[in-house]
């Protein structure tokens, strides 16, 4: 029989996202009901190298649900990529009595999370990021507030693009993926969005489509560009070379990694957080949470880093259709 975990560990790791902090509750005092204790590990991978635990209570976690961030704060810690650092974090899990371990974050993440499993700490993997781009799961983490954030900026974009008469390129995050922008470009009403996924870097099929709307009396031209196409401020530049349209663009940036996490964000993360802490309590190691069809599963880190995802073809094809 598997033994009993005692402590459970918690860390977030990579890009913050709003709801890590309803995640960390969630593992705090679904772990304290089974009689479990509970370590916050700060900083990541670091704070678990430079050993900076400390003990969690229920209290520890009060009023932090609506807000942004991570109170464990988070780090990237390249250490941690070499085996010499994944032994050191597994020893010093040992050291604390460390017997299971939640990690919040992105696939970097959980490949670390991988090598201390390979290493004898139980780990569940959380998926935290505004990006959306973790393939085994239909929901991460921070994106519903990330898309709301970035909605009502472009929003506000919008106005001063209308009075103007301006276009307006507004790059909105994802790394190499482009969830936040397609939705935000649905959300807004754009009449372009270009996505990693999908783009042909066809800068004259954009510039006709400025000119002709323009014809047509359309005071703005709202474009949302994801991160990973990248060269908003060149595209505006030529834009309106070739438009004559005053063109601007802005980078909305970190602002949609802040804030105070919206209900699905808080639900969701209470839902992840508390099955991770169900899975470890269960004698599971290795595996990522994961929301699916509604409900909330498990997989295999190594199968769930082997997954792919494409975004939603009939959202793309219809913000198309819409837009004309
Ligand atoms: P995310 O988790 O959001 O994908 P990163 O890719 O930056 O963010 O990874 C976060 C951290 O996870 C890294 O700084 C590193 O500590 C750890 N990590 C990333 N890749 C690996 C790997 N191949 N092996 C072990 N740990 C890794
Ligand atoms: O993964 C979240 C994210 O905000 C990406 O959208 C973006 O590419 C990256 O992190 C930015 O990272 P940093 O906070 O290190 O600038």
């Amino acid at each position: 029989m598997e033994k009993k975990i005692q402590t459970i560990g918690v860390l977030t790791s990579g890009g913050d996202a709003p709801g890590m902090n309803a995640a960390i509750r969630a593992v705090v005092r679904s772990a304290l009901d089974l009689g479990i204790q509970v370590k916050g590990i700060r900083r990541g991978y670091n704070g678990l190298l430079e050993e900076d635990i400390i003990d969690m209570e229920s209290k520890s976690v009060s009023e932090i649900i609506q807000k942004g961030g991570t109170v464990l704060y988070t780090a990237r810690c390249p250490e941690f990529v070499k085996p010499e650092g994944q032994d050191k974090g597994a020893a010093v899990c040992k050291k604390h009595g460390i017997d299971g371990l939640v990690v919040i974050g992105g696939d970097g993440s959980f490949k670390g999370a991988q090598a201390l499993a390979r290493r004898g700490v139980n780990t569940v993997g959380v998926p935290g990021t505004i990006d959306l781009d973790i393939s085994c799961t239909e929901y991460t983490i921070g994106f519903d507030t990330a898309v709301n954030t970035a909605m009502q900026t472009i929003d506000k974009v919008r106005d001063t693009s209308t009075s103007h008469e301006r276009c307006s390129i507004i790059e909105v995050m994802g790394r190499n993926a482009g969830y936040i922008a397609l939705w935000c470009g649905i959300a807004n009403g754009a009449e372009d969005i270009l996505i990693t996924e999908r783009y042909d870097n066809d800068e004259q099929r954009i510039i006709n489509s400025i000119i002709e709307k323009r014809k047509k009396g359309k005071k703005h031209y709202i474009i949302i560009n994801a991160e990973g196409v990248g060269d908003s401020n060149g595209m505006a530049k030529r834009i309106e070379a070739a438009t004559g349209m005053e063109t601007r663009a802005t980078i909305i940036g970190h602002a949609q990694r802040g804030g105070s996490p919206t209900a699905r964000d808080r639900v969701i993360a209470s839902a992840m957080g508390s099955k991770a802490v169900d899975l470890l309590a269960s004698g599971a190691s290795n595996r990522i949470v994961a929301y699916k069809n509604g409900g909330y599963v498990d997989y295999d880190i190594e199968e769930a880093l082997a997954m792919t995802k494409d975004i939603d073809q009939y959202l793309y094809d219809m913000s198309i259709r819409l837009s004309r």
